[in-house]
């Protein structure tokens, strides 16, 4: 057995994110994710042939994202054949999961360069498109005992159990609009973002360059006045909006990244994952942080960012209150604003929170990230990255 070597961040890109039906709705999913890996190769200028894997993470694998989309992604891409690829399902972790699994084979000595990605394309796609007729991808028997039920209805059963007002969840939602806002208009996402040429439903193809959904016009009034989904405290404001999008991490050893000389950004310091109780489903974070931070040695104070993916305020809200600090107050939390405003394309979005508290991180000149997210069916994924000051 080899030493166990330092995984590193070279560098990180996503997709502008669109919304359902919106800027790019018009391009396929395998599009998108051959868009960040070609981005990726441009600008570290490495050849392609010597990534030794893509690990390409999805959330509804059938149809356009079905036969191993990593591996049409990568020949789209026009990476040689020999660069093989897989594509991975831990639900909304998936491409989180992907960055956790590269790293874990960059350290144990089974390969020194690879791109974990994510995409979803959830116009395509909906949720569900991969459950089969009858909703056969359900064991009926298994579901007896776990119902499945819409995530929708999850992060209702978050906020009863955790008791969380309404007025606390638009505020956090309305918060994460403006974050987003501010961000874009600060020029915080030039470094993340890859513009995306789009075909679209009328005209010429159009140069997409920002998110779709970031809501300029957002007040508390308005989101106060929307109808809860379910009779509960979810709403459209407070629940992610439905989106495409994809995100590309680099990965490699960090004898391999200063023979190439390249910079590494930063250092895949621990990573976690966990069950929790499925039907709840969303209250991966909050076991997951703790099991993370303590592989890590650390504490949640020594965390200069944290992102907690904002599938729901709900999910934020209930993360924060059991782990005993204020969403509201905290000024760590999704710094550039979070999944409610900038989108959540599911199987895209753990490669774009890792691209964005990066980014994030350099640009407050700190030095630990914590990125978490809630998946379906009761998982929770977590990672710590670490950067040089
Ligand atoms: C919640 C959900 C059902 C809402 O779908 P929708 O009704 O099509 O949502 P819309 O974005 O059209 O919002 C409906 C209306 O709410 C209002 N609204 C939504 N967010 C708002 C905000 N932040 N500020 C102000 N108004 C807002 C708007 O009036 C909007 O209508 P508009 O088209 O005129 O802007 C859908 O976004 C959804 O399913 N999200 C969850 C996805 C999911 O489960 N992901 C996995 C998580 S783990």
């Amino acid at each position: 057995m080899k030493e166990l070597r330092e995984a590193v961040i070279v560098d990180a890109v996503r997709t502008p994110i669109g919304k359902r039906n919106g800027s790019l709705a018009g391009l396929r999913p395998d599009e998108l994710a051959s868009h960040v890996l070609r981005e990726l190769l441009k600008r570290t200028g490495i050849e392609a042939g010597i990534v030794d894997d893509v690990i390409m993470g999805c959330n509804t694998q059938t149809a356009q994202q079905g036969a191993n989309i990593g591996r049409m992604a990568v020949l789209g891409a026009g990476f040689p054949y020999t660069v093989p690829a897989c594509s991975l399902n831990r639900a909304c972790g998936s491409s989180q999961q992907a960055v956790n699994f590269g790293a874990q084979s960059i350290a144990t000595g089974n390969a020194d360069v690879v791109i974990a990605a994510g995409v979803e394309h959830m116009t395509l796609l909906p949720i569900g498109s991969d459950f089969g007729e009858g909703f056969a991808a359900f064991n009926p028997k298994t579901v007896e005992e776990y119902p499945v039920i819409p995530m929708t209805m999850s992060a209702d059963t978050m906020a009863e159990k955790y008791e969380l007002a309404r007025e606390d969840l638009d505020k956090f939602a309305l918060w994460s609009h403006e974050k987003a806002v501010a961000a874009w208009d600060a020029g915080k996402f030039a470094n993340e973002v890859a513009p995306i040429k789009a075909p679209q439903i009328e005209g010429e193809d159009v140069l997409v360059e920002k998110d779709d959904s970031p809501r300029r016009d957002s007040t508390l009034e308005k989101l106060n006045s929307l109808p809860p989904l379910h009779g509960g405290t979810t709403t459209a404001a407070n629940a992610c909006p439905i989106n495409d999008g994809a995100a590309a991490v680099m990965l490699m050893s960090r004898e391999k990244a200063d023979e190439l000389s390249l910079k590494d950004r930063a250092v895949v310091t621990a990573q976690a994952v966990v069950g929790v109780e499925p039907v709840t489903c969303l209250e991966g974070p909050i076991f997951v942080i703790p099991k993370c931070l303590e592989r890590a040695g650390m504490t949640l104070d020594e965390m200069n960012l944290i992102e907690i993916n904002e599938a729901f305020a709900s999910v934020v809200l209930a993360t924060a209150k059991a782990l005993e600090f204020d969403a509201l107050s905290d000024g760590r939390l999704a710094v550039h604003g979070g999944s409610l405003a900038l989108g959540h394309p599911l199987g895209a979005s753990g490669a774009r929170l890792i691209t964005t508290i990066l980014n994030a991180l350099e640009d407050k000149n700190l030095k630990y990230g914590m990125v978490s997210m809630c998946c379906g069916l009761g998982l929770g994924t977590a990672t710590i990255i670490e950067r040089e000051k």
